[in-house]
């Protein structure tokens, strides 16, 4: 079957991939379409500290095919999202609730697949970019299936990371304001996240303007170019200690919350300094094992303010995916939206392209 592997140096789609049969807690998927997140660009550039050989992509929505003997809640036939955490349902983090957290989900690559007669690794233990996959059967999360396939993949990465930043790590309340840097396809679920919390004030800043229009149809009130000297000076302006003062002392004003979905050092460094009184950054954008920011202690201290990270939204798939699922299906939630672009696997370049000129919400590649 056709797929694309990453060697370490280049990635290519080849034909002749090969999956084993599933396990008895293992499922085999058909991947209907599969969207290109920042991750995977990230993966294929080596940035990511996981091995090669290894086939690409992990936000997937497909049919199921196969599934092993003691598979009970998915059959052939079933319309699934793959989440990308393999998690082990015994440890105190699944049985509270935060898979995120469960150490099985870190460092967990297999090689499910060859290629011309070698073992290749999957690729955060989904690999999407592919005609058929294998993955452990608490991924599988079932949808109804009138959802298109190619706004249900997109759920599998982007949407869930997005979302689940504002619902579970910061559980933002209705009434505060927020400031997203990276309007992207995972800043486009922050952003509209908050509109479901009920947030009043939600600044999009990104470097490519035309990323405006689609900011505001999510969700966003203002719009801040993201190449501007002066980002700090105008969220203060639109969000003031007072009437008479964009700043006070300790530098109040500013918003409740600033999500960093760029992690670059400015970018960091200006969502900090953006923050009122009690205000949070949340760092989602991944950078190199090795990359650095810098901050002021004096921000951070006096008055509560802090900095965390998110992984995956630090959602319970089956908790969160139906929701939000439920919630698209109600008109709450927008996800035919956020896919500007639908490539044959053939294609997959253009889709890249398209994601480093900041041209689209999300490309989905597809296998039909
Ligand atoms: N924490 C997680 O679990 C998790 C999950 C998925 C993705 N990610 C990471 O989140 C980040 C975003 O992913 P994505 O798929 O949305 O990427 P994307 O390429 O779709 O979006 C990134 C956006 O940031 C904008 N941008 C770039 N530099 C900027 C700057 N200096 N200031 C403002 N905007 C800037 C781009 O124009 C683009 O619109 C990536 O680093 C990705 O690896 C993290
Ligand atoms: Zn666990
Ligand atoms: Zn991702």
């Amino acid at each position: 079957m056709r797929g694309i592997i990453y060697d370490g140096t280049t990635s290519r789609l080849v034909e002749g991939i090969q999956v084993r049969d599933p396990g008895p807690r293992e499922v085999i998927v058909e991947i209907g379409a599969a969207g290109l997140c920042h991750s995977d660009v990230s993966y294929m550039s080596g940035l990511y500290p996981v091995p090669s050989p290894g086939v690409c992509g992990h936000e997937g929505a497909g049919i199921v095919t196969t599934v092993g003997n003691a598979v009970t809640h998915v059959k052939p036939g079933d319309h699934v999202i793959i989440a990308t955490l393999s998690s082990c349902g015994m440890c105190e983090y699944c049985a509270s609730g935060r898979p995120t957290a469960c150490r099985a989900t870190l460092a967990n690559w297999s090689q499910p697949f060859t290629f011309e007669g070698n073992p290749i690794f999957n690729f955060a233990a989904t690999s999407a970019f592919v005609e058929r996959t294998l993955v452990r059967d608490v991924q599988c999360v079932k949808i109804p299936d009138d959802v298109p396939l190619s706004s249900a993949a997109i759920v599998g990465c982007g949407v869930v990371t997005g979302m689940g930043a504002v619902f579970n790590r910061a559980n933002v309340q209705r009434g505060q304001s927020a400031a997203v840097f990276g309007v992207g396809g995972v800043g486009l679920n922050v952003i509209q996240a908050l509109r479901v919390q009920g947030a009043t004030t939600i600044i999009a800043i990104d470097t490519v303007p035309e990323k405006e229009s689609i900011a505001r149809k999510f969700g966003a009130t203002h719009f801040i170019d993201g190449k501007r000297e002066d980002i700090v000076d105008a969220i203060a302006q639109i969000c003031p200690s007072s009437a008479t003062a964009p700043r006070g002392a300790f530098n109040s004003g500013g918003v409740n919350w600033a999500f960093d979905c760029v992690a670059h050092p400015t970018v960091t460094w200006n969502a900090l300094e953006s923050l009122d009184w009690e205000g949070t950054v949340v760092v989602i954008g991944v950078a190199s094992q090795t990359a650095e920011f810098k901050g002021l202690y004096g921000r951070l201290t006096q008055v509560d303010r802090g900095i965390i990270g998110c992984r995956y939204g630090s959602i319970s798939p089956h908790r969160d995916i139906p929701r939000i699922i439920e919630m698209y299906r109600r008109g709450d939630v927008l996800l035919d939206e956020l896919v500007t672009a639908i490539h044959p696997i053939e294609k997959w370049q253009d889709a890249v392209h398209e994601m480093e000129t900041g041209a689209v919400a999300r490309g989905v590649l597809s296998f039909q």
